[in-house]
């Protein structure tokens, strides 16, 4: 099938960061509480939001001052011209994001609940079409890339092979969970890997989660050099070469934590192209993330530097 990026691409000519990664429509519902298997329950109007993990965690990352490129596909649909429009009123570049012709662009399905947490079921769409070749047409963006992040709504070779040709630090949410093992080849071309508790269970061969207490242990499992466990409301750890820091989150009351996790990895990939340490760059993931479940939505959610010190005050 033949595909083509538009002609008015906005392009940068280097981009700090590349995000190769999903877009998608999110199509949410405000429930009093996420359904349980089987149960039908009532909510409020339909909202179409840009989402995304590759997406949002562009975003972010401009939002907080960088210069991004998202490598990715959207659908040739209104909502594929919704997500492109997004990304450039952010300033992201979006020369290598393709428009898949007879393809409808990635979708969400989320209800968020009156706590603030989220259900979702994702139809990849243009997203699945993500292929090597996309990513070896990027290969100018990636080499020099001061930072590459990657997410788990991708094919899987299109990420490796976004990895492998990265010329700096390559960062590694590994989000949806993965349901098979992850590449050995991957895991080698990876420095920071950023998973939840979840994401931490299914790498390491653990049912379920990862409790707080054993996230340590289970990350120096992990054949990276730096891991970076998320664990909501409690903050993260960073393990860099096995020696655990734990940095304390905000008290918040969240609206919406859609989106959190991406503008955790946003802000992480800020910070890194800053050269700041990784604590401190955890620190102001830490942050952002926080932030950004003080708004509803995804994209609409994430803050730029003066919205996290408004919404949180001096840190
Ligand atoms: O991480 C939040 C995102 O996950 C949403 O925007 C949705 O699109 C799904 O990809």
């Amino acid at each position: 099938m033949r595909s083509s990026g538009p002609a008015h691409a906005h392009k940068i000519p280097k981009p700090e960061i590349a995000v190769v990664g999903s877009a998608n429509l999110d199509l949410v519902v405000e429930v009093p509480r996420v359904p349980l298997v089987g149960e039908t329950v009532l909510g409020g109007d339909l909202a179409r939001i840009p989402g995304g993990k590759g997406a949002n965690q562009a975003v972010a990352a401009a939002r907080l001052g960088r210069s991004v490129a998202m490598i990715g596909r959207v659908g040739d649909d209104e909502g594929g011209r919704m997500l492109r429009a997004a990304l450039e009123t952010d300033g992201v570049d979006t020369s290598h994001l393709t428009t898949t012709p007879n393809t409808p662009s990635g979708v969400a399905l989320i209800a968020v609940g009156d706590d603030g947490d989220n259900s979702i079921v994702v139809s990849p769409g243009a997203n699945s079409r993500l292929s090597v070749t996309d990513v070896e047409a990027a290969a100018d963006v990636l080499d020099a890339a001061a930072v590459t992040l990657v997410q788990l709504e991708s094919p899987v070779d299109a990420v490796l092979a976004a990895a492998e040709s990265a010329g700096g630090v390559v960062v590694l949410n590994p989000a949806p969970a993965p349901s098979s093992p992850l590449p050995a080849k991957l895991l080698e071309a990876v420095d920071v890997i950023v998973p939840n508790q979840t994401e931490l269970a299914l790498l390491t061969g653990h049912d379920g989660t990862v409790d707080v207490a054993v996230a340590a242990d289970s990350a120096r499992q992990l054949p990276i050099p730096t891991v970076v466990v998320t664990l909501g409301a409690l903050g993260a750890l960073a393990v860099v070469e096995g020696e655990v820091s734990h940095i304390a989150a905000p008290e918040v009351e969240p609206v919406d934590t859609t989106a959190a996790g991406d503008s955790f990895c946003g802000a992480l990939a800020d910070a890194l192209v800053r050269k700041e340490p990784i604590v401190d760059a955890v620190r102001w993931a830490v942050r952002v993330g926080a932030a950004t479940t003080l708004r509803p939505g995804a994209q609409p959610s994430l803050p730029n530097p003066a919205e996290v010190t408004s919404l949180l005050g001096k840190g």
